[in-house]
């Protein structure tokens, strides 16, 4: 039987292939220092996993797809004390087993592939999901290049009115992985503006909300011009805020007739949240003490690899959130690839941005999410690159 040629496309999940050459070093002996993937390896804070274990029942059963009262209700608190935004946390919020998921089937339960009104816009360098949900979803991606000049922003006015009449969902992502670029208020409510007037969903990826180190970045929620959240979706990450990445936990909110349809929806794939992981996530949204020791972590390794930055004459170009630095391919390299490669001679893995779609041919993206022991260790390799 032929199978879905989707899968086919996806078999160069640019992740996979890095993975394959980390195994090829290691099993020849290798060291190989990773700062590819955004996967930290912080300890999960104590509380966070005794809440967990706490909750495991004896008898287990299945957990209710919208979330129990009180995981919706410590989310609509942290979205209160964190932008100011009061939420109904029996309407405007709903539990994800970890952004990625809510992003990908969010395509499936919101776009019609019959219709001409299908089309995902996404800014590129991007994270791939929004394209793979897109390819699965029987939609058309579209990409619109970011650049430096622009500061890795969109420009919404221009934005083609005739694309965004076709268009179903709009995907931004600020803090913006992989450049660590912010967006801030007014473009929000630009864009809010486009998804009514040309009604599309605009859906905000905000899983590195709390990882800033200037200004806090601001959510697409903030209902300056748009109490009601019409055609707005915030997606929300317990990941990286709280160092829970195997936990599979974060949220969706914002526009109800939304929020309704992915509850709907989510019965059918299977993703409700375990109870004892809501239970975890439930204390990590109720705190915002240990964030500060998750962001003085990220702080302190940014601070040290910069230092080098400067020291060697290097760009890092994007802005001053997430954990990655998107260092600019130096002279004497042809591209990203060409500079990842040679990298990886030092048993250094950084991802190349050509990678992360199209406007990242000339940087490479460098998570800081190994040790800071390993990233002293990189640091040193690095201060005689190339040689
Ligand atoms: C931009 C972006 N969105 C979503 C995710 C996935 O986050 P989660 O662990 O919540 O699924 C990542 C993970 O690296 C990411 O970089």
């Amino acid at each position: 039987m032929k199978l879905n040629p989707v899968l086919e496309a996806a078999r160069d999940y640019p992740f996979a292939k890095l993975m394959e050459i980390k195994r090829q070093r290691e099993a020849a002996g290798r060291r190989v220092l990773d700062f590819s993937m955004g996967d930290p390896r912080e300890p999960t804070p104590a509380f966070l996993r005794d809440a967990m274990k706490a909750a495991v029942p004896e008898i287990s059963s299945y957990p209710s797809v919208k979330g129990g009262a009180k995981l919706r209700g410590a989310i609509a608190g942290y979205v209160q004390r964190r932008f100011g935004v009061p939420l109904d946390p029996e309407t405007h919020v709903l539990p994800l087993n970890g952004t990625k998921e809510g992003i990908f089937t969010t395509h499936l339960a919101l776009i019609d592939p019959a219709s001409s009104k299908k089309t995902v816009v996404c800014f590129e360098p991007a994270y791939p999901v929004y394209a793979q949900g897109a390819a699965y979803a029987g939609a058309t991606h579209h990409a619109i290049r970011l650049t430096r000049e622009q500061r890795f922003r969109p420009d919404p006015a221009a934005l083609d009115p005739a694309l965004l009449d076709r268009t179903a969902l709009m995907w931004i992502n600020y803090p913006h992985n992989p450049t660590g670029a912010e967006a801030d208020a007014a473009l929000f409510a630009q864009l809010r503006a486009l998804a009514r007037k040309h009604d599309f969903v605009l859906a905000s990826d905000e899983c590195y909300a709390d990882l800033c180190f200037g200004t806090p970045s601001p959510s697409v929620l903030v209902p300056a011009d748009a109490p009601r959240f019409e055609n707005v979706l915030a997606f929300h990450s317990c990941s990286k805020r709280s160092s829970m990445t195997g936990y599979r936990s974060g949220f969706v909110a914002g526009d109800p007739r939304l929020i309704a349809a992915l509850t709907r929806f989510r019965p059918a794939v299977g993703v409700a949240t375990p109870d004892f992981v809501q239970a975890a996530a439930a204390a990590a949204w109720s705190d915002d003490a240990h964030v500060t020791g998750v962001v003085a972590t990220y702080r302190r390794r940014r601070e040290l690899l910069l230092d080098l930055f400067r020291r060697k004459g290097w760009q890092h170009d994007g802005g001053a959130a997430t954990f990655y630095i998107w260092w600019r391919v130096p002279p004497g390299f042809r591209d990203s690839v060409e500079l990842a490669e040679k990298l990886l001679e030092l048993d250094l893995l950084l991802t190349p941005g050509s990678w992360l779609g199209s406007g990242g041919e000339q940087h490479v993206r460098f998570a800081l999410v190994a040790t800071e022991a390993d990233t002293r260790l990189a640091i040193e390799r690095l201060e005689k690159f190339p040689s």
